[in-house]
Order: C-alpha cells, then sequence, then structure tokens
C-alpha cells in the first residue's frame, strides 16, 4: 500500500485528481469505478477543471459506480449515480453509453446485480476509488460482509442510515441498497481510497494498520496489490500518533 498525508482537504482532492488523470493519459480507454458521499466531491470538481482546461478526456473511459440505494426513483438526485451525473459525468465529454448504472428497476433485482457484475469482469476495472464508512464499510459492503461477496442486494446498517438521514429528510433513508461485493472490489486492477477527516481517524488506522477482520469490511484491502491510500492530516491522525510511540519506544 502507498499511503500519502496532504495537509488538507483541497491537497488530498488534488492528489486524487493527479492519480485520475494519470491513469486517463497512460490508458485514455480506461475503465473506472467510483464512488459517492462527500469525501470524493473534490476530487471530481478537480476532474472537471482538468477536463475543462483540456488536460485530460474522458470520451473513451467507461465508468461504472459503486452501489445504489435501492427503490428511489430514477431521476431521484439522491440517487448514487444520479449524483455522480450531477458533479461529474454531466460537465465531461463521457459518453452515456459506456455509462454503467446499477439500478433495480425495470429488471428482477438479482439479474440487475448479475448483469453488473458480468459488465465488471467483462472490462477489467483499471483505477477504482473508495471512501470508508466511519464503521469501515467499503461501498455498502457493511460489517459482516464475505469476502466472496459480489454485486447484490444489502441492508443498511443503522450507522450508515443515521449518517444519511440529514439529506433524506424528511423521507426516511432507504433500508436496502445495491453494492459491488467486496470480492468485486478486488478485482480491481488499482484501487485508490480517499479519506478526510477527523472523524475517519480511528477507522484508517484500523483498516489498514490492524488486523484482517470481517468486522470492518476495509481491512480486506491490505491483501490488494495495488491500493493507493490518499488522505488529510486530520484522517491520519491516529496513523501518526501510533507511529511517533512506536518510534519513541525504538529510540
Ligand atoms: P463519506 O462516505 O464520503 O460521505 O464520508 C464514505 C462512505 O460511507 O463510504
Amino acid at each position: 500500500m502507498k499511503l500519502s498525508i496532504h495537509p488538507n482537504y483541497d491537497a488530498m482532492s488534488r492528489a486524487a485528481a493527479q492519480c485520475f488523470a494519470q491513469q486517463i493519459l497512460k490508458k485514455p480507454d480506461s475503465t473506472l469505478c467510483l464512488a459517492t458521499g462527500k469525501t470524493p466531491l473534490g476530487l471530481y470538481q478537480n476532474l472537471v477543471d482538468m477536463f475543462q482546461k483540456g488536460i485530460i478526456s474522458f470520451s473513451k473511459t467507461r465508468c461504472f459506480h459503486l452501489d445504489e440505494y435501492l427503490e428511489l426513483s430514477f431521476d431521484d438526485p439522491r440517487g448514487f449515480f444520479n449524483t455522480l451525473n450531477q458533479v461529474l459525468f454531466s460537465k465531461v465529454d463521457v459518453q452515456t453509453d459506456r455509462l454503467y448504472r446499477l439500478f433495480d428497476t425495470k429488471r428482477m433485482i438479482e439479474e440487475a446485480c448479475l448483469d453488473y457484475e458480468q459488465m465488471i469482469q467483462q472490462y477489467e476495472i483499471d483505477l477504482l476509488l473508495l471512501g470508508i464508512g466511519v464503521n469501515g464499510h467499503i461501498a455498502f459492503n457493511e460489517p459482516g460482509s464475505s469476502w466472496e461477496s459480489q454485486t447484490r442486494l444489502v441492508s443498511l446498517s443503522q450507522t450508515t442510515r443515521d449518517r444519511a438521514s440529514a439529506e433524506f429528510n424528511p423521507d426516511p433513508v432507504p433500508i436496502q441498497a445495491l453494492t459491488m461485493g467486496i470480492k468485486s472490489i478486488l478485482r480491481a486492477k488499482k484501487i485508490l481510497v480517499l479519506s478526510n477527516g477527523k472523524e475517519k481517524a480511528g477507522i484508517i488506522s484500523e483498516s489498514f494498520f490492524g488486523p484482517i477482520d470481517v468486522q470492518i469490511p476495509a481491512s480486506i484491502l491490505q491483501l490488494h496489490p495495488d491500493v493507493n491510500l490518499i488522505v488529510d492530516e486530520p484522517a491520519a491522525s491516529v496513523i501518526q500518533e501510533k507511529m511517533e510511540k512506536h518510534n519513541a519506544i525504538k529510540l
């Protein structure tokens, strides 16, 4: 794992955008897999800026996304695909027939998940972006998810639903979601993990510097051969404290 610690959110977002730009410049027809949530918004803004300056083009890329709430209407702005459309897809030159949407209507859920999983395997994700939940979830793989899990229907944990409640207020947060599985995520050739803020400091330390534990889904990333962990200083604070203690003992 490569770890880089940046002084603040903006610097972290720029570093993550550089990583995406390098991938797209090296392989213009890269298959990307994108995350939603608050963490990557700065990264997406940087990618839009780079596109507008003519530095990168998404015209040949394919884009998947990690997960989606169940039972939202097709155009609900709180849906993850629609969020990505608003912050990135609609602002760059990605071709709509190269966007892959995880969605539950029209087809049976199982069939939709299987199709999505087959597409992921067919196109092979070159670069996959992950945020990490405060409970260690990756995508919507909540604590206890099987390492062998593939794209499927899941129930959301109370922690995850509580954290989304402001966004859905006054509506209830969906109880279920569709998500790429842990095995589907680990198939990506390169994984970029992005995390910021003090509230993530504990889980970042546990995930990457503790035992691999099914109750901390992100901890399995320790076994992936190409993970780039990009964080800001507050998110790295527990790791840094541990390193300081370790060095003090050695001295
Ligand atoms: P956040 O979500 O970026 O909004 O913190 C991350 C996650 O839950 O995966």
